[in-house]
């Protein structure tokens, strides 16, 4: 059989193209085992702590429950006495056991093998020419190639925190994933989904086939759109002062709050609660480092009330003015004809959400 030599240059050049590989002293293999953490972490978890950290950010194996581990990245220094709070997670739903593996292999992918072997998360990145990791200090873990373009980056796939930076993107990962509870790592029945026309949240109660909206952010021009981004912008008129915004990709820009110090280090999340909320850490304090500087569902009713939170007051309870006021109502009867009162016991429909739409 006879070779051109274009296919023979081919050939060669196939290796050549794919030499790219880690450097064996970027290479790692972290074995789940050995002595727990002792700060205080969410969810109040046994946690172990990789060597892969950029402050404020940390990789950490987990769990709520006993031998179920999930790989995560933690934000906030023990320095702070503050709790740390999970940003991203590999492997929600999917845990992993004592002695299980994480892997960055010469070709590039990274592994996480549970103690068996089985392969229970990965980046796929396998022979793509990466050269390596970074965590950034915004907590995006990366990995490069050598002219340092992201092949893969854990900002693409959010699990129910967007930190500053990060985007929902139509067609990509869409959406944000409530937490089951705060001891079950699974996804919950919570989520807020970039659609091409609205930011939306999502309820689906365990009993009911489809999904409800109860609650749009609509925008305000009629434009497909494509993507929302979490960006903290110095305010133009107070030095001090800092926008934190949601960024959608036609330029309409919703400001959610305005912290009086940078709040660079904000994350926006969808609780276990169906809540939206944005933690802001000022990294310049030693204590209590943490604070909520945007309530969507609030008691006040400001921007929306706590109502609006399908199990505020649980499956079938009335909510009035962000307060369970009970889902029994005694009526009392006088009838004085017989001289005699009686009580009637009426109960109330579960509260209607706001908006009725579904998605199939
Ligand atoms: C983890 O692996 C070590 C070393 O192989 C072994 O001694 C230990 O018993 C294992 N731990 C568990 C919980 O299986
Ligand atoms: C969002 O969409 C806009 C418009 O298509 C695009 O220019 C921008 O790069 C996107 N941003 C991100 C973070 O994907
Ligand atoms: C705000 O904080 C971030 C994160 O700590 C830092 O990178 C940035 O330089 C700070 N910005 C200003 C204007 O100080």
């Amino acid at each position: 059989m006879e070779l051109s030599l274009f296919s023979l240059c081919f050939l060669f050049s196939i290796p050549f193209i794919s030499h790219a590989t880690v450097p064996p002293s970027s290479t790692f293999k972290y074995v789940n085992e050995g002595d727990f953490g002792e700060y205080i972490s969410e969810y109040l978890p046994d946690y172990r702590p990789l060597s892969i950290g950029t402050s404020p950010f940390q990789l950490i194996f987990y769990n709520t429950t006993p031998n179920e581990y999930t790989l995560a990245l933690r934000m906030g220094t023990v320095r702070s006495e503050s709790t740390m709070r999970w940003v991203w997670e590999a492997n929600r739903g999917n845990p992993v056991r004592e002695n299980a593996t994480l892997t960055f292999g010469a070709d590039g992918n990274l592994v996480l093998a549970d103690a068996d072997g089985r392969v229970a998360w990965q980046t796929n990145t396998a022979n793509k020419a990466v050269v390596g990791l970074k965590l950034l200090s915004n907590g995006n873990l990366v990995l490069h190639d050598s002219k340092g373009n992201f092949i893969w980056q854990s900002f693409d796939s959010p699990t129910d925190t967007l930190l500053v930076g990060q985007s929902l993107r139509v067609g990509g990962v869409t959406r944000l994933v409530s937490r089951a509870s705060e001891k079950r790592n699974s996804d919950g029945a919570y989520t807020l989904v970039m659609e091409p026309k609205r930011l939306a949240m999502y309820y689906k109660s365990p009993n009911s086939p489809k999904p409800y909206i109860y609650y749009a952010f609509d925008s305000i021009y009629k434009d497909r759109l494509q993507n929302a981004t979490l960006t903290c912008t110095p305010n133009s008129y107070d030095d001090a002062a800092n926008d934190l915004n949601l960024e959608l990709s036609n330029r309409n820009q919703m400001i959610l709050a305005r912290p009086k110090y940078n709040s660079t280090l904000s994350f926006l999340r969808i609780g276990i609660d169906g809540s939206l909320k944005i933690y802001t850490y000022n990294n310049k304090v030693d204590y209590q480092s943490w604070e909520v500087t945007y309530t969507l569902f609030s008691r006040d009713d400001f921007p929306e009330g706590e109502c609006q939170l399908p199990e505020r007051c649980g499956k079938f309870g009335l909510c009035e003015d962000s307060q369970c006021v009970g889902h029994l109502v005694a009526h009392c009867r006088v009838d004085s004809s017989a001289g005699a009162s009686s009580v009637s016991l009426r109960s109330h429909q579960p509260v209607a959400p706001r908006i009725f739409t579904t998605i199939n």
